[in-house]
């Protein structure tokens, strides 16, 4: 197992899911994936995540992210605890579930912690880009459900810098305002974004967010 760092490309594979079959790279097609991982079927948190995150597809759509869920119960197993998370989440599971039952994808991607949990998956989290690479990892504990809000965020975060030469400071929501690229002398940066750039230190830049 290599380890995987950011701007790797995010590795290849094809392995049973709640809708049968699925190859990484296929279901991506073109667009952005998030992949995350959960420890186990039938478990209180991991029900809440997977409702929550059901409830979340309209927005990661709307952003061209297809999700995909990961844990190492069975596929049949998997169908039965979704009829579950669709009722006492009040929604339907709408993206796959991989059934990672030989933990294939998990030894891939790592997203087993043995010092925490010696069979399950942690919650871990990769952002994969329309070219495959990955540009965003997180790993959550067992006992911490994740903030979906915070994983629209990112993307928001992830395409906009992926496009304009901007980053976007702590607790950024999607329009407020940005930094100018460090990379950028003002001078350069004031040519660049027509809002408007505020010099509040010659290294720290703010400009209105340039999609917006
Ligand atoms: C849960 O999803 O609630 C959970 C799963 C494994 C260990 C602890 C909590």
């Amino acid at each position: 197992m290599a380890t995987i760092r950011l701007g790797d490309t995010a590795p290849d594979f094809t392995a049973d899911s709640s809708v049968g079959t699925i190859n990484l790279y296929k279901y991506l097609g073109d667009s952005w994936g998030i992949l995350f991982s959960h420890p186990a079927d039938f478990t209180p948190v991991c029900t809440t995540e997977l409702g929550t995150a059901a409830k979340f597809k309209g927005e990661f759509d709307k952003r061209n992210v297809k999700m995909l869920a990961l844990s190492v119960d069975g596929a049949a197993s998997h169908v039965e605890w979704i009829k579950d998370i669709n009722e006492v989440q009040n929604t339907t599971v709408n993206f796959p579930i991989l059934a990672d039952e030989n933990r294939k994808v998990a030894d891939l991607y790592d997203m087993i912690h043995p010092n925490a949990d010696s069979t399950l998956t942690v919650r871990s989290v990769f952002i994969i880009a329309p070219d495959k690479t990955v540009k965003l990892m997180l790993t959550y504990p067992a006992s911490t459900g994740r903030n979906f809000y915070e994983l629209l965020r990112v993307v928001d975060s992830l395409q906009l810098t992926a496009n304009h030469k901007v980053a976007t400071p702590a607790n950024w929501e999607n329009g407020q305002d940005v930094v100018v690229s460090p990379s950028i002398p003002t001078q350069e940066a004031k040519e660049i974004f027509t809002k408007g750039v505020e010099e509040v230190k010659p290294y720290l830049r703010m400009t209105p967010d340039p999609t917006a």
